[in-house]
């Protein structure tokens, strides 16, 4: 079982996703890119289909007569930075979850890292969680720890040969490579920001040095400068570390910002997995009212480009 990650759904956290700014130590700009700086919206596909993080082939999931997922296929490459879209409801959680092995699909196989996702070998599945970090949607701290605790989490159960002065310090590091200030680290999540409480969970996504990221949709409920520097946070985070990120957004800024490529769910399957000036010009319904709706435009705009 996945002991880790079953841990961290079982209780819901406070994130009640109000729009707060973002407290505590930007570790960059948080503009937006534009045209001038690197540009975002061409963000360069990197790695390729010969080097994946993820392969998942032919998946169906389906809860009673509902049908999320039919013979879906999908590849992450390693070292991307993947934004997953779709209508609410099209399945990009239970992907996600799929992905993970919390969730047991009717059909299809997943391999992550080369490993067997669905595996019934405990030690194929502990070598993926090990391997992962995860942000819920829901935030899903632990509301009776503080930020430290809650960090330190993955490290006692992955790593007990640890001593406390080993963890204490990185703990402290991985609260402060998500930006936040040491003193967070005493704090109960009910005593931080939204923007706060999103990073306090992408510094437990940390702990492990994980070399895929899921994130699901981490700046829901942020206001736009908190989105955005938590977007630049993220993207310097991953030029450095060099994780591969499998990224759920609705935030159209976001995608222009930081994704390499962006897979669309849409008819209970990947419509397109493609950079995102390819996947504006695909042709379907949700396709163009998402990129050319007038949000789409305004995001296409803010990326320094004409709609
Ligand atoms: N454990 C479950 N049992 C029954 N139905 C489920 C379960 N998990 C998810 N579903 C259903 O599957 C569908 C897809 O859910 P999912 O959470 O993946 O959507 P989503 O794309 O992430 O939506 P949102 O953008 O709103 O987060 C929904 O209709 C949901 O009700
Ligand atoms: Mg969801």
């Amino acid at each position: 079982m996945n002991r880790g990650l079953e841990a961290y759904r079982r209780e819901p956290g406070p994130d009640g996703g109000e729009r707060k700014p973002v407290e505590g130590t930007p570790l960059c700009d948080v503009r937006r890119p534009t045209a001038t700086d690197d540009h975002p919206g061409n963000r360069p596909e990197v790695g390729s289909d010969d080097d994946l993080a993820i392969v998942v082939r032919g998946l169906t999931n389906q809860f009673g007569e509902q049908v999320v997922h039919k013979n879906l296929d999908l590849n992450v490459r390693r070292g991307e930075i993947l934004g997953v879209v779709g209508g609410s409801g099209t399945g990009k959680s239970v992907l996600m979850r799929s992905i993970l092995g919390l969730n047991h699909p009717q059909a299809g196989t997943i391999r992550v890292f080369g490993s067997n996702a669905l595996s019934a070998d405990e030690n194929e599945r502990h070598r993926i969680e090990l391997n992962s970090g995860v942000l819920f949607q829901d935030g899903a701290l632990f509301s009776s720890l503080t930020v430290a605790e809650n960090v330190a989490v993955p490290l006692k159960e992955h790593h007990k040969q640890i001593g406390d002065d080993l963890r204490e310090h990185l703990v402290r590091l991985k609260i402060r490579l998500a930006g936040l200030p040491d003193a967070a680290g005493d704090k109960l999540p009910s005593q931080l920001s939204g923007g706060m409480r999103k990073r306090a969970g992408l510094a437990r996504a940390l702990a492990l040095d994980p070399d895929l990221l899921f994130l699901d949709e981490p700046t829901a409920g942020l206001d736009p400068i908190g989105a955005a520097a938590f977007d630049q946070l993220l993207l310097t985070l991953q030029q450095a570390l060099g994780f591969t990120v499998f990224l759920i957004t609705h935030d159209l800024d976001t995608l222009y910002a930081i994704c390499n490529r962006i897979a669309v769910l849409a008819d209970q399957r990947v419509l397109i997995n493609a950079p995102i000036r390819q996947v504006e010009q695909f042709e379907h319904p949700w396709v163009q009212e998402y990129f050319h709706g007038p949000r789409g435009r305004a995001a296409q705009r803010a990326a320094g480009e004409d709609a």
